[in-house]
């Protein structure tokens, strides 16, 4: 197997790790991961947390939105990505309808963790009595507020969620009740940079921003992102780490090295 310089070899990281992560203070590192050879790379070069996200739908399968991606899929790219992993958590997306009901999310929750061997599945919006069903039968939730992109259809477009004070308060009760329904991680996605804070500040539990501002306990991007695979218009929250890098291990460690000295996002990559 390629050795890449510089590789980390990462004791398996647990829930537990990034608790205690977020009582020291130090940022949690995560990258969307689909394939082996991405998630060694990603892995070795030290980011805490790899989301098999369904944004493969658009970056990997190339849809315009993450609606059509399937349990068939997710399940075959946590497969993939656990295989090359090194050391980091794994978290698998449970796609669009793959939730309409409290049994069918945990018995799609546990495919992903019995045979896609992830630690952790994250579900879209404050769905807190399916949460509360799914930690019942010792599933391990992250949950996703704010922008939701499996409710595209339902919002019209893409854009930055919570604004209004009214906005802001339902944001801030809907991350209250899903801590209290047993999530143990919460991912933000396209909020003030404010009101991650707020949140961030309040849960006792890892948040994780994607166009959340500097303040919360982690960073996440989706990867094709960071490495300018994608050649469509970028958001304004992500950052093409190739440039100056030379190579896609040294972006990925620059990546992580501005998550964890605190130095991304900058003001110009948050919302206000
Ligand atoms: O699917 C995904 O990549 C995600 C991130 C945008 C957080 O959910």
């Amino acid at each position: 197997m390629t050795q890449y310089a510089g590789s980390l070899e990462q004791a398996p990281k647990t829930i537990l790790d990034l608790q205690a992560m977020k009582q020291t203070g130090e940022k949690i590192s995560c990258l969307t991961a689909y394939d082996a050879a991405f998630s060694t790379l990603f892995s070795r070069a030290g980011v805490d947390v790899l989301l098999v996200g369904d944004s493969l739908g658009m970056v990997v399968q190339g849809h315009s939105s993450t609606l059509p991606v399937t349990m068939q899929d997710m399940l075959y790219h946590t497969q993939l990505v656990s295989r090359g992993n090194n050391g980091a958590f794994i978290i698998a997306d449970l796609p669009f309808m793959s939730t309409s009901s409290h049994l069918e999310a945990a018995k799609n929750a546990a495919l992903l963790i019995q045979q896609g061997t992830a630690q952790m599945v994250k579900l879209e919006g404050a769905r807190v009595e399916t949460i509360q069903f799914m930690v019942q039968q010792g599933i391990p939730v992250c949950a996703h507020l704010g922008l939701l992109p499996q409710s595209i259809n339902q919002l019209g477009k893409y854009s930055v969620q919570g604004k209004s004070s009214a906005a802001a308060k339902q944001l801030l009760q809907e991350a209250i009740a899903v801590e209290a329904a047993g999530a143990q991680l919460l991912i933000l996605e396209c909020i003030p940079a404010t009101l991650a804070k707020e949140i961030s500040q309040t849960l006792k539990i890892p948040v994780i921003g994607i166009g959340a501002g500097i303040d919360c306990d982690g960073q996440v991007l989706v990867a094709y992102d960071m490495l300018g695979l994608n050649l469509g218009q970028q958001a304004k929250f992500t950052k093409n780490f190739m440039h100056e890098s030379g190579s896609i291990f040294n972006a990925v460690l620059a990546f992580v090295e501005e998550v964890k000295a605190g130095t991304f996002p900058s003001l110009e990559e948050s919302y206000q």
